[in-house]
């Protein structure tokens, strides 16, 4: 009897009050350097007055949600873009604690931290998307091949595709005439419109699921990259003097 009561008792109040007390807890993981910067301790009694959620620093592992240097960008100061990941996103004081972080009240708390009057903390800047250092000794008899292959749907890459392809894109000869050809052909592939369709192993995002490519893409190795580096700069030995001949 006094047993079942027991078990009643545990039943009707406390468990209840744990799974409360869980509920109303979330395991926030912050880089070191974040912590040092004193940030926490601003933004997190903030955070937990308003929603009654208690916020607890742990190690990576157990974090339901971290602040670091992987995920969605979220604000940037002290030296980084500092990014939001939610492993634990589902649980109530994990959704909670995210959508604070998302909102206007959020960002306005982490951006009011100013130790010194001065405001560490804005809005994230756009990341530059990374392109790689090319050096010219590829092979151009490959990047000729290469560039029959890849680029030659739009643009004319020798005498021979000038007629096939489309006529409003520059040809790699006329390119070449530009004082900033290598520039440009070391990154034509964050520049547009080839960021869509175009990806270079191991450099290269995959394409966003919402945005797929839109024709057929085009991939590369960064050695193919730098044998028509090569190409085009031989290019420009032989068609130099009489460069826009071939538009
Ligand atoms: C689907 C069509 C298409 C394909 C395929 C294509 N390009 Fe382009 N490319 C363009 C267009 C259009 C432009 C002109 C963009 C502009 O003027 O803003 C361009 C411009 C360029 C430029 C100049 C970039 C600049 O901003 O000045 C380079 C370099 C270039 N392409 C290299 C390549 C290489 C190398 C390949 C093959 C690996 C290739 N492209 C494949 C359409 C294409």
């Amino acid at each position: 009897m006094l047993y079942r009561g027991l078990i009643a008792l545990w039943l009707i109040l406390i468990w209840p009050a744990l799974t409360w007390a869980e509920d109303r807890l979330v395991r926030l993981h912050a880089d070191e350097a974040l912590i040092e910067t004193g940030l926490m301790k601003h933004i997190l009694p903030r955070f937990s007055l308003k929603t009654q959620v208690r916020v607890e620093l742990v190690g990576p592992e157990a974090a339901q949600v971290l602040l670091a240097r992987d995920g969605r960008p979220l604000f940037e100061g002290a030296g980084a873009i500092w990014k939001l990941d939610a492993p634990g996103a589902g649980h109530p004081g994990t959704d909670k604690f995210v959508a604070w972080l998302k909102s206007d009240v959020g960002a306005r708390t982490i951006q009011g931290f100013a130790p010194e009057g001065v405001a560490l903390f804005g809005p994230p800047s756009a990341e530059e998307p990374e392109v790689a250092t090319l050096d010219y000794d590829g092979d151009a008899a490959e990047g000729h091949r290469v560039a029959l292959a890849k680029c030659t749907r739009c643009h004319a890459v020798d005498d021979k595709t000038r007629w096939s392809s489309i006529g409003s894109t520059p040809s790699f000869s006329v390119l070449r005439t530009l004082e900033d050809w290598d520039g440009r052909f070391s990154a034509f592939y964050v520049l547009a419109p080839h960021g869509a369709f175009t990806q270079i192993t191991d450099i290269t995002e995959p394409f966003p699921p919402e945005r797929p490519s839109p024709i057929s893409p085009i991939e590369l190795t960064l050695d193919e990259v730098e044998a028509i580096l090569a190409y085009v700069a031989a290019l420009g030995a032989a068609d130099l003097g009489q460069p826009l001949e071939h538009q």
